[in-house]
């Protein structure tokens, strides 16, 4: 079974549609439509924004409809100067950019007596994303490389500079790292997938809304393309 996360309404919505719905169940106040897509079983739901919603419906996507692969799609600032707005970033792993216990000598993004700092994308996975983003968008860039999650919505150069002095990350967002860490901790494969809507930087709420449709659509068309093909 696969579990499909997007954060925003708009992008399950286009997923839902796509979908033979056979069953919708409610939990946690997210609505799990479980069903066939592009040919394969799957769940789609929205999580909501963040890493903690992100996680509880990754637990409830393994616990209660048997996940063995979660994909969370969605939207992200760009942390790299090359990767502009209208760009692809697939995972290659995911951290938890706000967590921070170095008082006691942990390296930033560390949870405490975890036993890893990055949370792996499944390999297999990045590939086949990387190959279903080719035929399905093939006139925008796509990179590979590592995503960092955390509850803010970055939209200051300093507080992006200090993210990508602590992590090099390619992309920043709200819930991968929620979903990685479920999918670590479950021992589930995952791959997070995510358009640029904007720069992260004092212009980021001003790129969000004009370019968040465009981004949608990329990652749709990637969606359906890479469950043909996993
Ligand atoms: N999602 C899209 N853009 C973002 C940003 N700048 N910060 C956090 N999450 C985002």
């Amino acid at each position: 079974m696969i579990g499909i996360i997007g954060a925003m309404e708009e992008e399950v919505a286009a997923l839902k549609e796509a979908m033979e719905i056979e069953e919708t169940v409610e939990q946690a106040g997210m609505t799990f439509c479980k069903g066939t897509l592009c040919g394969k079983e799957a769940v789609v739901v929205r999580s909501g924004i963040g890493k903690v919603n992100a996680g509880i419906c990754a637990q409830i996507l393994v616990d209660r409809f048997r996940a063995d692969t979660l994909i969370n799609t969605g939207i992200a600032g760009s942390l790299d100067a090359k990767i502009d707005i209208g760009d692809m970033v697939i995972s290659t792993d995911a951290v938890h950019h706000d967590m921070d216990a170095s008082i006691f000598g942990d390296p930033v993004g560390q949870v405490p007596r975890m036993d890893t700092l990055f949370f792996p994308a499944d390999e297999a996975l990045v590939q086949k994303a990387l190959q279903a983003n080719e035929k399905a968008n093939p006139d925008i860039h796509t990179y590979t490389g590592r995503i960092a999650s955390g509850d803010q919505f970055i939209a200051s150069k300093e507080v992006k500079d200090k993210i990508v002095q602590n992590f090099h990350p390619m992309c920043v967002e709200m819930e991968g790292a929620g979903i990685a860490h479920a999918a670590y901790l479950n021992k589930v494969s995952y791959v997070i997938i995510r358009a640029i809507s904007d720069k992260a930087d004092n212009s980021a709420t001003m790129d969000y809304p004009t370019f968040e449709q465009q981004a949608i659509n990329h990652s749709v068309r990637l969606m359906k393309e890479l469950l043909t093909i996993i």
